[in-house]
């Protein structure tokens, strides 16, 4: 990975080349198969700013922080009050001057980038309404181990064509994936979708996310009305070959977007897929902040 993440912000998918991408990939799998990744935040802090729920992203970073020999900070909506007790600009400034860096769970993405803006130490977008670069990163990881092979996987998106799907259209785009993308009517991105049975005839993987993700709490009968064709069940797996891996970044609505026979069935991943949040948040943080090689 060498210098090239260095102090950078990491905001979306599209932030990294492919060979960055990749190279944080093959980090990460190092770093899971026993590379000691050393102490690069010894007596720093990172602070995380979790205005949503999260049991994977904040375990996983706070577990990375610490093994890197760092103090992780977390801060939750109740307590910060992000653009009314303070502006986001002022909140940004002012974490500047005790943390070497941020990571930010906020739903608006141009908050997130206000406070990357306010600060000079690097911030790592930790899931916004628009996208969640770290878990498609992970998941490009886990597609590689189960797969054997990232560049071309043909992946199924089926649902909605909210935050997870987005960043899954931008890693499309840097690393080469054969990503097709099955949504309701009105629930698409800007993108072109496929048909459904086309689409699973030949997947390696199929991959859903919840129908009603956080801060959409008021519609939810409607997408379960909306959604209802589109449930990764046992009849839909039966539509793609039996090698064919099941992912879901949860958490999952059980019995809305995905049965527990398929979650909890031979083909589904989703433990390993959650597990890799951890290694490859290890090398990011790894990467954004490594110590600067020593003057000759
Ligand atoms: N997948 C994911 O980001 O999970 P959390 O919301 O629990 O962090
Ligand atoms: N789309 C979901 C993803 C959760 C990790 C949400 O925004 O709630």
């Amino acid at each position: 990975m060498g210098e090239a993440l260095r102090g950078r912000d990491f905001l979306a998918v599209s932030d990294l080349s492919r060979e960055e991408l990749l190279d944080l990939l093959e980090i990460a799998s190092q770093l899971k198969g026993g590379l000691d990744p050393g102490t690069p935040l010894a007596r720093n802090s990172v602070a995380m700013i979790f205005l949503r729920p999260s049991n994977r992203t904040r375990v996983s970073f706070e577990a990375a922080v610490h093994r890197l020999g760092g103090h992780p900070i977390a801060l939750f909506d109740r307590e910060i009050d992000m653009g009314r007790r303070e502006s986001v600009a002022d909140v940004g400034r002012i974490l500047d001057r005790f943390v070497v860096g941020l990571v930010a769970r906020v739903p608006s993405d141009r908050d997130l980038r206000g406070l990357a803006q306010a600060m000079q130490g690097p911030v790592i977008n930790a899931m916004t309404d628009r996208g969640h670069p770290c878990q498609i990163l992970a998941d490009c990881l886990t597609v590689q181990e189960q797969l054997g092979h990232l560049e071309g996987a043909r992946i199924t998106f089926v649902g909605d064509g909210n935050n997870v799907c987005n960043s899954w259209m931008e890693a499309a785009e840097v690393v080469g994936l054969d990503l097709r993308v099955v949504t309701p009517p009105g629930y698409s991105p800007p993108f072109p979708t496929s048909e459904l049975d086309s689409a699973l005839a030949d997947t390696e993987i199929i991959y859903t996310d919840v129908w009603t993700s956080m801060g959409q709490e008021e519609q939810h009968e409607d997408r379960r009305q909306d959604f209802g064709p589109y449930q990764v069940n046992q009849s839909l797996l039966a539509k793609a070959p039996q090698s064919a891996k099941v992912m879901h970044c949860l958490p999952a609505h059980r019995g809305e977007e995905i049965t527990d026979e398929v979650l909890d069935g031979p083909q589904s991943v989703v433990f390993a897929q959650a597990e890799n949040r951890f290694w490859v948040q290890l090398a990011l943080l790894l990467g954004i902040f490594a110590p600067a090689a020593a003057a000759p």
